[in-house]
């Protein structure tokens, strides 16, 4: 898709962080904008913000955890604009500490970790690609995945993200069988400069309480606050944005904003993969 101006783009977990960040580049490009967050007042502002600029958004507070509001989210992009050429699944969460051992990240994490990382994707799909079909007109959908879901960890955020990856490529494959106007990119970031490492303020109350890291064991405390320096000194998301923006313009599958650390990582897992030899351990 190469023409944006005039189109319409929908992006969830819009209200700040990487999606506000490509909602503001699609803006710039003179697209409409129907943005989508939980966080219901954060959302009102970046929008206001954004039509401050001459944009022409609209909000709708949306869980994307919840296949009825993810439903009512397309409701009401096609009933104001009656078309969408854009959709980006971004809403995501995480825990504060990575480094839980397999067998002990409690099962609630892994059940709202999925349901909003996954299951927030796959609403996305089921209720917007359909109708993107039907309208006959040129479309893309950016899922967001993470270089978590190129390499390997047993926690729910790698695996939600590995979930993401594979599901994107399926989608991929797919509209190009039928030879879709539509298609479809995964975009998996590397290491950001946004709130993610807080998402559990978003956390609901049926899914556990939140990860108190001062009672965590030092091992994972001192991980998560590694973590969290080096999202602090990760890309401004709009590098991400601009990259999401040429790939949509080129038709790129791989979007990869990623430090070249990260990408050594991957060329590792993948070079074990196709030796068979056993995964390497991570170095810390
Ligand atoms: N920041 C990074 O380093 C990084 C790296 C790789 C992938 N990602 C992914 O990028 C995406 C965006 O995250 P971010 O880094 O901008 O973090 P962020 O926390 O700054 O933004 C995420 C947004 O999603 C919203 N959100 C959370 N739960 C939601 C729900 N159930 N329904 C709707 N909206 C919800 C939040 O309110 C927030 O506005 C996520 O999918 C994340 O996993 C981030």
């Amino acid at each position: 898709m190469d023409n944006l101006s005039g189109r319409v783009a929908v992006v969830t977990g819009a209200a700040g962080g990487i999606g506000l960040a490509m909602a503001k580049s699609f803006a710039s490009q003179g697209m409409k904008l129907v943005m989508a967050d939980i966080e219901g007042e954060t959302l009102a502002r970046s929008v206001a913000a954004l039509r401050a600029t001459g944009a022409d958004a609209i909000a709708v507070p949306t869980d994307v955890s919840s296949e009825a509001q993810v439903k009512a989210l397309a409701d009401a992009a096609y009933s104001k604009h009656g078309v969408v050429h854009l959709l980006c699944n971004n809403a995501g969460v995480a825990t504060p500490a990575l480094r839980i051992l397999a067998w002990e990240t409690p099962l609630s994490d892994w059940e709202w970790i999925h349901k909003v990382n996954f299951m927030g994707v796959l609403y996305g799909v089921r209720e917007f690609v359909p109708r993107m079909l039907a309208g006959g007109q040129a479309g893309h959908v950016v899922n967001t995945a993470s270089v978590a879901g190129l390499i390997a960890g047993g926690n729910p955020y790698f695996v939600s993200k590995h979930s993401v990856a594979c599901f994107t490529e399926g989608l991929y494959k797919d509209l190009r069988s039928i030879g879709a106007k539509v298609s479809a990119s995964v975009l998996c970031p590397g290491l950001i400069r946004t709130r993610i490492i807080d998402a559990e303020r978003n956390r609901p109350e049926i899914f556990g309480p939140a990860t108190d890291v001062k009672t965590l064991p030092e091992a994972q405390r001192l991980q998560s606050a590694t973590f969290r320096a080096a999202l602090e000194e990760g890309y401004d998301p709009a590098e991400v944005a601009a990259a999401v923006l040429s790939a949509i313009q080129q038709d790129r599958y791989y979007i990869i904003p990623a430090q070249q650390r990260l990408l050594d990582v991957i060329a590792l897992r993948m070079n074990d993969i196709l030796a068979q030899r056993n995964p390497t351990l991570p170095v810390a």
